[in-house]
Order: C-alpha cells, then structure tokens, then sequence
C-alpha cells in the first residue's frame, strides 16, 4: 500500500492497492485479478465485441493487445485471424501472463503472450495492422507516452483502439445525491486517471493518429451483485464509512436505499466506456 493511499484512507491496513502500475496489478478493486477481469468480461462482453468488430481481425493480420490480462481477447483475435495470422498479449503483471499462456495452451491458435510494460513494447516500428488496449491507460502515470507507444508498433494504415471507462459517469439509483457524489469521487480517486474516458480522443490526436473517433458505450449494471462485481459499489459505501468519509447514518441509508431498490425489483446503476479509434498515417 502506497503511503498516499495510507493517508487518504483507501485502504484498510493489509488490503493491498489497486493502482495497476507495475508491482501491484494482480489485483483490482482489492480482489485478485483472475476473477474480477473474468466476471467484467460477461458484463463488457459488447463493449469487447465492438472492438473486436473495428480490428477487423481477418485471416493473416497480425495484431496486439496492450495490457491483456487474462488473454481473453487474444484467444478470441487468434481465432479469427487463423494460421496465418499472430495475435500477441503483452501485460505488465507476470500472473497475468502465466494465466493466460495456460489458457492458450492446446487451443491450437497463433497466440502468444509476453510481459512488458505499455511503455517500451519490444517490438520494432509499423509492426501490427491493428492495436487494442482496454481499460489499461486508466491505469498509468503517463498516458501520452503509452499510447505514442501504441501507435509506434502499429502499421501505417492500420487502427490503434483504446477503451477505458469515464469513472466520472457512473450513476447508481441511490437518493442522496450528495452522499452518492461524496462516495463515487472518493472511491474512483483510487484509480490513477479516473477521467480517461474523456482524455482519450485527445491523446489519440495527440500521438498522431488520424480519423480520431469516439464512441461512448453504455455499461448497464442490473442488480447489485452486477454493480459489485465492476465497481465495488457496495465495498465503497462501507469503506467510505470505516474510514470517516461519510457519517454512518449516511452509509445506512445508501445501504438502506440499495436494499429497497434491490426488493422492488431490482438496483440499477449505470455508466460509460469510451471506445477511442484513430488510424495511423502514411
Ligand atoms: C482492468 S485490467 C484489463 C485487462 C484486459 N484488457 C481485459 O479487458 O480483461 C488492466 C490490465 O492492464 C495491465 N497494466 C497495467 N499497467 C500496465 C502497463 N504499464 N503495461 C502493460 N499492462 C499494464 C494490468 O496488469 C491489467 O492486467
């Protein structure tokens, strides 16, 4: 734990911290990585089919995706791009990379998986036709040098794809409103650019990319348990309240109000993943 997260209360002592640089990203949210990233790929799975959609991941591209966690996504992209194709993962954490060798092992598809960080990519020049990191650049001190990164390795021509949430959108059904602020600011402050969302197109603009787009993609979160498993909503409220940033009569009438919610029929929350695109020129 950092000491900037020690004096700002984001985490009890032992728990460790979630920030994703180098050293500390096997786990998010304070849980281990393996099955936060498992469960929030059912819940993104459309935000992952569209950017599987833009890379075009045809018979014999060669592709790349920064910050691969598991290697779901590459195993998906292998498939596609078949025997002649190459579909790499690299990811800073170690754990991730053995997790996901061993998925790829006996699929039989042109996958491979290395650890590195987003910042020096051990490949040369204009190698990839298409790059994809998501929900990676949230993560990093230096977005700007990253994703300069990413359009280093790819091929004129091709498209580098960054998605990250805009943890500033998040919009659960709860009543008090300046409680709700109060928690949700709190919280999102343990990830390193909780704004990316709305950075991206910019960075994108700013490594030379041409063509920039962005999309916005609605996260809808049905349920508690939903709204748990990708943002820790309910962990938030009871931390927010153990270490003094709410009174506790205002943890018990969020937890209060989720319940009701919950008993009506369901607790709703919601928010955005900003798909980013841009194509390199030349
Ligand atoms: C929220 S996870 C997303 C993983 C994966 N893209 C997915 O969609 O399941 C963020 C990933 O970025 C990785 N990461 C953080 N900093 C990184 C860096 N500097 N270089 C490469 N990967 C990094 C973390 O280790 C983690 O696996």
């Amino acid at each position: 734990m950092t000491s900037e997260a020690t004096a700002r209360g984001r985490a009890a002592d032992g728990e460790p911290g979630w920030k994703g640089e180098p050293g500390d990203t096997s786990t998010l949210l304070g849980r281990p990585a393996v099955g936060y990233l498992d469960a929030a790929a059912d819940t993104l799975a459309a935000v992952k089919r569209e950017i599987l959609h833009r890379l075009a991941p045809e018979p014999g591209r060669r592709l790349l995706d920064v910050g691969c966690g598991n290697g779901t996504d590459v195993l998906e992209l292998a498939a596609r791009v078949g025997p002649s194709g190459e579909v790499v993962g690299v990811d800073v954490n170690e754990r991730a990379i053995e997790e996901a060798r061993a998925r790829g092992t006996g699929t039989g598809v042109p996958a491979s998986f290395l650890t590195a960080s987003a910042y020096a990519l051990p490949f040369p020049d204009d190698h990839f036709d298409g790059v994809r990191a998501e929900r990676m650049v949230q993560h990093l001190a230096e977005p700007a040098g990253a994703i300069t990164e990413l359009a280093r390795v790819t091929k004129p021509g091709g498209r580098v794809l960054v998605a990250d949430p805009d943890h500033g959108m998040w919009a659960p059904d709860l009543a008090d409103r300046e409680s709700t602020r109060t928690v949700l600011t709190w919280w999102f402050e343990n990830i390193r650019n909780p704004w990316i969302g709305r950075r991206l197109s910019g960075l994108l603009r700013a490594a030379g990319l041409a063509e920039v787009q962005v999309k916005p993609m609605p996260v809808v979160l049905d349920g508690i348990a939903a709204a748990d498993g990708l943002t820790g909503l309910s962990d938030a409220i009871r931390r927010a309240g153990e270490v003094g940033v709410l009174p506790p009569e205002r943890v018990s009438a969020l937890t209060g109000d989720i319940a009701e919610r919950e008993a009506d029929g369901g607790f709703l929350m919601y928010g955005v993943i900003i798909l980013a695109e841009g194509r390199k020129e030349g």
